[in-house]
């Protein structure tokens, strides 16, 4: 497969990646041949895929405009993706212009469009790390000069989990995660589910299988149990049309088939 011109030297283009999966289905350019291939593939026997994923890009949205509100001006954004509309960035500097954001994606054309997009912008950067490798991103030494670990951070985590497979222990990473945070720092978490839309997030991880990224789906309990140690804001453990929509006609008749569990919690 021919590599297109902006493709960085490192990324494997044979096979498809979640990252460019998740611009295929966003609309986005950001992809290739492989990708575009898989994700029809998905929408075919899934086409909720493209609801999944617009309404999971919302959330992060409504969550990070909700911290900016709690006074948070420092996000950590582990698995943040390739850029596309209502990047944290522009959310948290639009509320406060010295707000600081660093990203994190072990894809390379996410890091490589999030570097070319944070050009001249002082308060953001973007590092290439493995979220199963919390030292590489805490020590990093552009986190460690972009935030302070002494005053309250938002860590973001935003559909990124279900990557994580159990045997990688995404409690304990969790937990490393929370431990690092000081008093005061939220948590916001999104993950796919199959307690609702079973069958198509059952034939999405099927083809998830061929891609660099293949998925678990857990439970609403299972979801919940990332929060430990950290109080839920309200409204708690939901659906992501229902995590504080901006008006009732945004959550529809049902918000559960966006298929991704939705919540934000606070460290006390
Ligand atoms: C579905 S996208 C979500 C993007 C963004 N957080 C959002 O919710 O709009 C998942 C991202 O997580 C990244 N990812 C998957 N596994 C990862 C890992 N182990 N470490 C860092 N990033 C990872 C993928 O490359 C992809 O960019």
């Amino acid at each position: 497969m021919d590599r297109p011109d902006w493709a960085p030297k490192d990324v494997d283009i044979e096979k498809a990646s979640a990252a460019r999966l998740y611009d295929f289905f966003l609309g986005g350019s950001y992809n290739f041949e492989v990708d575009r291939e898989l994700g029809r593939k998905v929408a075919a026997v899934a086409p909720g895929v493209y609801d999944f994923t617009r309404l999971n890009r919302a959330f992060l949205r409504r969550a990070v405009a909700y911290l900016c509100d709690q006074g948070v001006d420092q996000f950590l954004d582990i698995g943040s993706g390739i850029p596309t509309a209502g990047n944290v960035h522009e959310i948290a500097q639009k509320a406060n212009p010295d707000a600081r954001v660093v990203y994190v994606d072990n894809e390379p054309v996410a890091v490589a469009h999030s570097d070319l997009l944070l050009e001249g912008n002082p308060n953001a950067v973007a590092i290439e790390a493995d979220l199963r490798d919390p030292d590489s991103i805490l020590g990093h030494e552009k986190t460690r000069q972009m935030l302070d670990f002494g005053r309250p951070i938002a860590l973001l985590t935003v559909a990124v989990y279900h990557f994580i497979p159990d045997s990688d222990e995404p409690l304990a990473l969790a937990a490393r995660y929370r431990s690092a945070l000081p008093s005061g720092s939220y948590l916001a978490l999104s993950h796919v589910t199959m307690d609702a839309m079973g069958e198509q997030v059952r034939q999405l991880i099927d083809l998830y299988r061929d891609s660099q990224n293949p998925v678990t789906a857990r439970s609403k309990a299972e979801f919940t149990a990332m929060f430990d140690g950290f109080d839920l804001v309200e409204p708690g453990v939901v659906f992501t049309p229902q995590w504080r929509p901006e008006s009732p006609e945004d959550v529809g008749p049902h918000p559960e088939e966006s298929a991704v569990y939705a919540a934000v919690g606070r460290k006390p």
